[in-house]
């Protein structure tokens, strides 16, 4: 192979399929691949691609596809365009581009996808419950040359093959609407299997759905052609294990006296074990579980343990997170160790387990009494804790004896923000871990009380904060076709997804969930196929809203509104409002597919509902709506609600509000928060946006700080007690999402999603002298950073190749400055100055020099 040349296109990286690296086991039988191009250039931009898709580790062989040289300057979302695939099957595939001077870059390396069971006809195991352990052995004529486990759970399960855990997923499978879908995992166990005898197991837990069930199929390919499959059935036998309780809010019970010692492994007597019972209930469809799992993903060590009475040990862990602990202790047989956790303490540093309500976040260990010690942590429970305490400890315990284990859905992290200003990097931290806290397969609203349920409100409002922190694509994948599975015949769906006790319908603000995640993913990943199959489903949803509408569309049925706020506001007008934006989105998403007919309807519709609303809430002589508050006048504003001829003085209302009747502070709740500062930066008041998110006395984000939180909390008070005071929410986390788009001003355009157009637009405010944020995109990696020191900017930007963006330079109201670009003259004597590589424009804007460049990375400088 020709070595790489010091100039032009650069192998393709990052390869994925379906928003995934490598997956073992998707079901989707036309994938789409993604790729990252690099270029050693500005300017550059993929012309043409080429994919080799191949059965065997050389791609090269293209066996299964050639797609050729195919003009296109797309690199995410391909659609798989091959030989149709095979169930269990590796597939082995790498790309190479054409840049704009149609030089070919070499080939990526090769990257895999592999497919599970692609028709339910494929499923011969049957669901099978029993105690909390089951298990089977077999005999294999010879070690595999491949070997398949896929493994589906009603509750959660472990799998255990020949003395061990299976790969290093927890608490699987994820939380779906069980009765219309179930997730099934696929493992690659051929290493784990060998000639002769082999035992496979389950420990099972309760999970979500409060039952044991699972159905597990190991599809076993031997050297010559020969294929064994082991499937649950009624051979399989099942006994009560050391586990004596579990329960996701309640924690984990484990007597280690009751282990079965080898259980897992082959040779083991099960002789006193039962039969299986064959579970007849009938579950949802199987379907392949394509996001990342949940995981351990890190340890957090304690900082401080304390002794508040005689054998009672409290540790601070420093951080407010989810998770469970791990126990290191040595004492004799059946010694038992409890440890509960908590948010918060008490004056006299005792567990203040109030909030909790009725979860007892409590996990117990009985020992072993191993002379060398012993080591435990739970497996199917987790908590979201700071403090942990432990009582029963024989001996005094050490700062070691405990370590915290971070436990929440994988997501790779795909962005950073920081800044100068040290109080909005704390609150940056407590929002990343306001959001990660709360992904547990679904996005959840709280991580430590009796309810950690996918609330779509949350959901909806943490989103955009969560795609730009994270690679949520993939997550939200998920959560929007169970959205799906759980929407109604009337098109409605419900508060919380997967369902749970509560009345149906949602309250419009929280149904809304589902097209604003819809257009989420159009938006921050350029996802049409999401478009296409959940267009009819939000449609439904905002036909829904139309038969709530009176005749002037207003829609009264509220049941939470712009949730906890410091001021109300009227649920009618909170309602109407989401049901715009509702019918609003399925309008552009019809416009997405080319849908017109569709598209002038919701349009009209939605032109309708804003006269209705403005009819309904608008004063004309105070400029403001309803009751005034800062709800009532956000929402119409950012929504594009409020006619143009009222948005200035409306604004001014809000403003005004913000400034002389709360005295610089927020008064909204979990809705209105979420748009508030964007609304501020879009109508020329960064400034007044920064002074909220800066603010530091009640009610602010830094109220929250200066009272220690290390998360987000639930409500703007500092309350305690056994009411609703969560102090791990992400809802208030959707400011997060501005410090990415006004801060550093990194913006998406909806008519070229994916950030395939960018506009960079800082916005230097107050004592801000540094703001950097990147971002790894679909179409890999955007940066925007700038400096502002004594009269001078400079603004560093990274535009992915095949993007093109527009960057605004603050002129700070002196029209004549001089920007360089790299040390060289691109704008000077008020008019553009070609040359600089890259960049194709330069014109004054709205008292901005806005330059438009190509792909690339760019200094510029900004010089009185
Ligand atoms: C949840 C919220 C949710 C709300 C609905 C609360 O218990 O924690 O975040 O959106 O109920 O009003």
């Amino acid at each position: 192979m020709a070595a790489c040349s010091a100039a032009g296109p650069l192998p393709p990286s990052a390869l994925r399929c379906e928003y995934l690296v490598n997956p073992v086991g998707i079901d989707v039988a036309n994938p789409r691949l993604y790729w990252v191009t690099a270029h050693t250039e500005r300017g550059a931009r993929q012309t043409a691609y080429q994919v080799l898709v191949a059965t065997t580790p050389d791609a090269a062989k293209g066996d299964q596809w050639d797609s050729g040289k195919v003009a296109s300057a797309g690199a995410v979302h391909v659609v798989y365009g091959g030989k149709a695939l095979e169930s269990g099957r590796t597939y082995y595939w790498k790309v190479r581009y054409w840049d704009q001077a149609d030089q070919p870059s070499a080939y990526s390396s090769v990257a895999t996808f592999e497919t599970a069971l692609l028709s339910s006809a494929e499923w011969q195991a049957q669901w099978v419950k029993g105690g909390s352990v089951v298990r089977k052995e077999f005999t294999l004529a010879a070690a595999p040359s491949r070997a398949r486990a896929y493994v589906a759970g009603i509750g959660y399960y472990e799998l255990h093959l020949n003395g061990g855990k299976v790969g290093d997923h927890v608490l699987d499978p994820g939380y779906t609407p069980f009765d219309k879908r179930v997730l099934y995992v696929t493992y690659d166990i051929t290493n784990q299997l060998r000639a002769g005898g082999n035992a496979v197991g389950l420990m099972l837990g309760e999970g979500w759905y409060h039952a044991r069930a699972a159905r597990l199929q190991l599809e076993i390919d031997l050297p010559g052609g020969r294929h064994v499959l082991i499937a649950t059935d009624a051979s399989w036998k099942t006994a009560e294990g050391p586990i004596l309780a579990d329960s996701i809010y309640n924690g984990e019970t484990y007597d280690a006296t009751r282990e079965l010692t080898g259980w897992d492994s082959p040779g083991y007597d099960d002789q006193q074990w039962s039969p299986v019972i064959p579970d007849e209930t009938p579950h949802g469809t199987l379907s392949a579980q394509m996001m990342p799992p949940i995981r351990v993903v890190a340890d957090l060590p304690a900082r401080k343990m304390t002794s508040p009475r005689q054998g009672v040990y409290v540790f601070d862990m420093g951080q407010n997170f989810s998770g469970w602990t791990r126990l290191r202790v040595q004492g004799p047989a059946g010694t038992r160790v409890v440890m509960r956790h908590s948010e918060l303490l008490y004056e006299d540093g005792t567990l203040n387990v109030e909030n909790l309500r009725a979860a007892k976040a409590t996990d117990t260990y009985v020992l072993r009494g191993d002379a060398d010690g012993e080591t435990w942590e739970p497996r199917f429970t987790y908590h979201g804790f700071r403090y942990v305490e432990l009582t029963g400890y024989p001996g005094t315990p050490r700062l070691d004896s405990v370590m915290g284990r971070e436990v929440h859905t994988d997501v790779r992290p795909a962005g950073s923000f920081a800044a100068s200003k040290p109080s909005l990097n704390q609150l940056q931290q407590n929002i990343v871990w306001g959001v990660k806290s709360n992904l547990h397969s679904i996005p959840t609203d709280c991580d430590q009380r009796d309810e950690r349920m996918g609330w779509m409100a949350d959901a909806h409002l943490a989103a955009e904060t969560a795609m730009l922190n994270f690679d949520m694509a993939a997550f939200y994948t998920n959560f929007l076709r169970s959205i799906g599975d759980d929407q109604d015949d009337d098109g409605s769906v419900p508060d919380t997804v997967p369902r749970g006790r509560l009345k149906p319908p949602a309250d419009p603000a929280w149904g809304s969930a589902y097209p604003l995640l819809v257009k989420y993913m159009w938006e921050q990943y350029g996802d049409r196929r999401i478009v296409e199959q959940h267009f009819e489903g939000i449609r439904r949803w905002a036909e829904f809203l139309h038969t709530r509408a009176d005749a002037d569309g207003i829609v009264s049925f509220v049941k939470y509104g712009d949730w906890v706020p410091t001021e109300r506001t009227p649920g009618d007008l909170v309602s109407t409002a989401y049901y715009y934006l509702s019918v609003d989105t399925v309008a552009r998403m019809a416009e997405v597919l080319g849908k017109s007919s569709e598209a002038a309807q919701y349009r009209t519709l939605a032109d309708s509902v804003a006269a209705g609303f403005q009819k309904r809430f608008y004063h004309a002589d105070s400029h403001s709506y309803a009751n005034g508050t800062q709800t009532a006048n956000t929402l119409p504003l950012f929504f594009g609600i409020t006619p143009a001829g009222d948005r200035d003085s409306v604004q001014n209302s809000l403003n005004s509000d913000i400034v002389y009747s709360k005295n610089t502070h927020l008064s909204t709740g979990i809705l209105g928060t979420k748009y508030l500062l964007p609304l501020l930066s879009q109508n020329g008041r960064p400034d007044l946006a920064y002074d909220l998110a800066t603010q530091t006395t009640y009610p602010s984000w830094g109220y929250m700080i200066e009272k220690g939180a290390t998360s987000i909390w639930e409500l703007w008070q500092d309350v305690e007690g056994p009411s609703m005071n969560s102090h791990n929410h992400a809802m208030f986390g959707s400011v997060g999402a501005w410090f990415y788009t006004s801060l550093a001003g990194i913006h998406i355009d909806p008519k070229n999603p994916g950030y395939e157009r960018i506009r960079i637009q800082p916005e230097m405010v107050r004592d801000l002298h540094y703001a950097s944020a990147s971002i790894d995109t679909v179409r890999g990696r955007v940066a925007s950073a700038w400096q502002r020191e004594r009269g001078r900017t400079r603004l560093e930007v990274t535009i992915p190749p095949g993007s093109t963006a527009e960057i605004h330079l603050p002129t700070f109201g002196n029209a004549d400055v001089t920007v360089e670009e790299g040390g060289r003259a691109v704008w000077k004597g008020r008019a553009f100055v070609a040359g600089a590589p890259g960049v194709a424009g330069a014109r004054a804007a709205g008292g901005d020099v806005v330059i438009e460049a190509a792909s690339g990375m760019y200094v510029f400088e900004v010089k009185d």
